[in-house]
């Protein structure tokens, strides 16, 4: 037995680790990458209702505790990507493809496209803070939400549905709830936290977008905490992501309650080879501390 294999939504991960949505792209090149460096499941760029070239550079910044980001979703549209989608088969890892739309019906006609390419799962991003028009606004309210995932769920047939959500809201733990109650099989958390930083000789803003998204080692306590309350409020898996970098990040994810860790800033951090490292740092863990397999890690620091 693999000590280290999870089933997510159906689908066996070789280990727990799943690059997160953004990081490496859409294309298969990209995602391969990740595969080869480890994962045990990939996730794609977020994929549009039409072409979109996102915001002006500078769009990502390194900072000292983290990574602030305002790509603005750049995606070639879903219709540009059958090509793709045929190179994707060839991947042996999952494949959960992200989507995202500017309404409710942008989200239906992507992920009815997105559905017949069958990824091994859909994941809605209704967390980007990084768009005028696609923004947090269908995460920060349970009941936008719901509508989103109960839409979704009507056309993505046997594809299970995860949803992205923002920690940019207090309401975090209702949205999470409001989203399986309207069918959804998974919840991601967290997308980046709203931030911004300012080059003081320049007296401006650092990114083009002035405001972006804050990833990396500084939000992991956030995305611990938020995986931690939602593992107590919902049945469905999480997939828990924000700062993961060692294994032991990663243990410390699933003992919040997350049955997968999605690594994002840990590959400019540690590189592609980050997913094998952190699966390796975890394996070593567990073995030095009794514990059979990861599995057993889900939720166990809960009472
Ligand atoms: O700006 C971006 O493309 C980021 C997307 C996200 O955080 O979901």
């Amino acid at each position: 037995m693999n000590p280290l294999g999870v089933s997510f939504c159906g689908s066996r991960l070789r280990n727990p680790t799943v690059l997160a949505s953004g990081i490496l792209g859409i294309t298969f090149n990209q995602l391969k990458r990740a595969e080869d460096g480890g994962a045990g499941a990939v996730t794609t760029k977020s994929i549009g209702p039409e072409e979109r070239v996102g915001n002006r550079n500078p769009t990502c910044v390194a900072l000292q505790h983290g990574m602030l980001n305002a790509m603005g979703l750049p995606s070639p549209g879903y219709e540009a990507m059958d090509d793709e989608w045929r190179q994707l088969k060839k991947m042996k890892v999952p494949v959960f493809a992200s989507i995202y739309g500017a309404s409710v019906e942008d989200f239906r006609r992507v992920a009815a496209y997105v559905a017949e390419k069958k990824p091994a799962l859909i994941e809605l991003n209704v967390s980007c803070p990084n768009t005028a028009e696609h923004g947090q606004v269908f995460g920060f309210e349970p009941s936008v939400a719901a509508s989103v995932v109960e839409t979704v769920k009507e056309v993505s047939g046997r594809v299970p549905v995860s949803v992205k959500l923002t920690p940019n809201t207090y309401k975090i733990v209702a949205v999470a709830r409001a989203c399986e109650e309207a069918g959804a099989d998974a919840i991601c958390a967290i997308n980046t936290v709203a931030g911004m930083a300012i080059n003081i000789e320049a007296r401006k803003p650092v990114l083009s977008f002035k405001k972006g998204g804050y990833s990396g080692p500084a939000i992991k306590p956030i995305a611990i905490r938020c995986v931690y309350d939602i593992y107590e409020a919902v049945k469905i898996p999480i997939l828990g992501v924000g700062g993961v970098t060692t294994g032991r990040d990663a243990i410390e994810m699933m003992q919040a309650g997350a049955t997968a860790v999605g690594i994002g800033s840990g590959v400019y951090y540690r590189g592609p080879n980050v997913f094998g490292l952190v699966a390796e740092e975890m394996r070593c863990w567990m073995h030095a501390n009794g514990v059979a397999s990861a599995k057993s890690l889900i939720g166990a620091a809960h009472d």
